[in-house]
């Protein structure tokens, strides 16, 4: 009798190790990309808070920025660059497994710094936007809104999970949580693929062009949705879908280092 060979349990073993590979790479620059976003805020705001000179804090334009005589929005909007620096380093620690499984008690203390500077940077986000006033135009207020309105959705969903307990749940919610605070950072992503695709085609993006509001939504609902994708390949039977999805994320690995490293030489450099 010839024996039956295993072969689909191995290759299923030998996918999700890809899969779990090409997520490890995606993150690693993910992680230099956002903390690059990280150290251009902290450089960038801190020295004109610490000179006494905060007009200078316009010299990058920026929608409203510094407005002479709004203690109210001028406060919301400092408060927002540092909350959202903040909440973008300490989502990266909260995704280290080293970090989760030796000192459990820093995830949990980072994961409440996390979820509050979240919820407080969406708060301080919407003020600006809707009480404030600062708008490129409506519809990508809109959905800079959705997104923030889906951090605020998220963060509790995970809290609530973590609070009772059911850990698979509030790693799915927080992974849902972590993309959607970095959608501002995969906004200017985006925006810097999308500018280097239209540049030999002499194609300028302008705020109210079809590609920025559609880089626009895409920066929050596109990883989302490789969220979910993740989040089925892990467990599925087929060893074709964590290879596929392992393959898109080898691709967007280099795409999000090309972006990364845009930002960092034509958006944020010129300004340090
Ligand atoms: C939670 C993650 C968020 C982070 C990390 C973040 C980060 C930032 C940063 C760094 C700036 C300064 C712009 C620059 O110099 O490039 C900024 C500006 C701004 N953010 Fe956010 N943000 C977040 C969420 C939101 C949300 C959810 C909204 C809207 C509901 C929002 C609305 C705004 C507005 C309107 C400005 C422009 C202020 C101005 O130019 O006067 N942000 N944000």
């Amino acid at each position: 009798m010839t024996p039956t060979i295993p072969l689909q349990p191995n290759l299923l073993t030998e996918s999700r190790r890809r899969l779990r590979t090409a997520a490890a790479t995606w993150f690693a620059v993910a992680v230099a990309g956002q903390w690059a976003f990280v150290a251009f805020i902290v450089l960038y705001f801190t020295p004109p808070l610490l000179q006494g000179d905060p007009l200078a804090m316009n010299t990058k334009p920026h929608i409203t920025g510094w407005a002479p005589g709004d203690a109210v929005g001028n406060f919301q909007f400092v408060g927002h660059v540092f909350l959202g620096a903040l909440v973008t380093f300490s989502g990266v620690l909260q995704l280290v497994p080293a970090l989760r499984q030796r000192w459990s008690a820093l995830h949990r203390w980072n994961g409440r710094a996390f979820m509050l500077a979240a919820l407080a940077a969406s708060l301080t986000g919407f003020y600006l936007t809707w009480v404030r006033g600062s708008q490129l135009n409506l519809p990508s207020a809109l959905s800079t809104s959705l997104n923030g309105a889906l951090i605020l959705v998220f963060v509790a969903l995970a809290w609530r999970a973590a609070w009772r307990g059911d850990i698979a749940l509030h790693r799915r919610h927080a992974l849902r949580a972590w993309v959607l605070v970095n959608g501002v950072w995969f906004l200017r992503i985006g925006i810097m693929l999308a500018g280097l695709g239209l540049a030999p085609f002499g194609v300028r993006m302008g705020y109210d062009s079809a590609v920025f509001l559609g880089v626009s939504f895409a920066s929050w609902i596109v990883p989302l949705a490789l969220v979910q994708l993740y989040l089925v390949a892990e467990r599925s039977p087929r060893a074709a879908v964590p290879n596929a999805i392992a393959g898109l994320l080898f691709l967007l690995a280099g795409l999000t280092a090309a972006g990364a490293v845009a930002a960092v030489a034509f958006m944020w450099g010129p300004y340090l």
